[in-house]
């Protein structure tokens, strides 16, 4: 449905794009995360005929965005970061007379209005100002009119930012909703909402893509090797932390022990696993035969974030770029 290849846009100082290629099916929901100015909202422009790119080409539903833009348009319906608000108008006035650009008239207009109304929540300020609108408000109204046409294809520029936490609930669930008919793609800082909504994820830092995957494959791709958390306490007397220690480096599959922490009679420990081995039952039978307590023992899950802050290093867009 989308198809970016060696996409590049240079401005007058700086490559904003640099040589970046990806692909989006029919009805994902695709989550674009990066670092402020990795080029996002760039790519996005170009996606929707906004810009044209310096090099390389960009297909969405079937149409080059610069050999017809007319037809990538009428098939696109696009949030930029900040809505494209005529502020003398009223709410309800402002989406007929974007419906009337988008090719929609009579019956089927007034319906679409209705429709998109009180699926973004604004019914309740149909005749109000754009001008008086909240920011939250405003962010709705711009949805509104992304989705008024019900287009294809959905790319949304943070749609998210500004908003209550409720309507941040009730936004994610009607991107959800839209997906399956929809291909949407949409840029965010929130990781766990990428998370909860996003069946695939592209990282871009710098300008390029630093990983395409689901975010199934991404976190476990990353984890490879599993840090534990261990805290052991002595049943009777002091412990002595070498005697621990050694114990727990014996403890198949464990690749390094770590003393975190010393308390009264307890003993904190991080232990790191050889790639792909569990190692929490045989480090429980240890402690637990040697006589010690075993207080706790979980694993320190690596997260979404820990990956974007890995992936969008300094040092990672670099290799990158390699
Ligand atoms: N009109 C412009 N002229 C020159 N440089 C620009 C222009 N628009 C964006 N840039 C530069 O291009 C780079 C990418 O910007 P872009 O807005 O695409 O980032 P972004 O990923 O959307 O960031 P953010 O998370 O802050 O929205 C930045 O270095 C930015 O300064
Ligand atoms: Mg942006």
């Amino acid at each position: 449905m989308i198809k970016v290849e060696h996409l590049t846009k240079r401005y007058a100082r700086n490559v904003a794009v640099n040589d970046i290629s990806f692909e989006v099916e029919k009805g994902q929901i695709v989550g674009f995360l990066g670092p402020n100015g990795a080029g996002k909202t760039t790519t996005m422009r170009i996606l929707t005929c906004f810009m044209p790119p310096s090099d390389g080409s960009a297909q969405v539903a079937g149409f080059d965005v610069i050999q017809s833009p007319m037809e990538v348009k009428r098939r696109v319906g696009y949030l930029p970061e900040t809505p494209p608000l005529y502020p003398e108008m009223e709410v309800s006035e402002y989406l007929l007379f974007v419906g009337k650009l988008k090719g929609l008239g009579g019956n089927e207009l007034k319906r679409r209005v209705d429709d998109v109304a009180g699926r973004c929540a604004v019914g309740d300020v149909r005749n109000k100002l754009i001008s008086k609108l909240s920011k939250g408000y405003r962010q709705r109204v711009g949805l509104a009119q992304a989705i008024l046409h019900n287009p294809e294809v959905l790319i949304l520029d943070e749609p998210t930012s500004g908003l209550d936490p409720k309507q941040i609930i009730e936004t994610r669930e009607l991107i959800q909703q839209l997906s399956g008919d929809h291909t949407i793609i949409l840029s965010t800082h929130i990781l766990p909402e990428v998370e909860q909504i996003c069946q695939k994820v592209i990282i871009i830092a710098q300008g390029k893509v630093v990983a395409t995957d689901s975010v199934h494959n991404l976190t476990n791709r990353m984890r490879g090797s599993e840090t534990v958390n261990v805290e052991v306490e002595s049943r009777n007397g002091p412990l002595e932390l070498t005697s621990v220690q050694q114990r727990l480096e014996q403890v198949a599959g464990v690749s390094r022990v770590l003393h975190k922490e010393t308390r009264d009679s307890r003993l904190t420990f991080e232990v790191e696993s050889l790639q792909g081995r569990v190692i929490r039952p045989e480090i429980a039978r240890a402690v637990v035969e040697s006589g010690w307590n075993l207080n706790e023992l979980h694993t320190a899950a690596i997260s979404l974030e820990e990956i974007f802050l890995q992936l969008t290093s300094v040092d990672a867009a670099k290799e990158a770029k390699q």
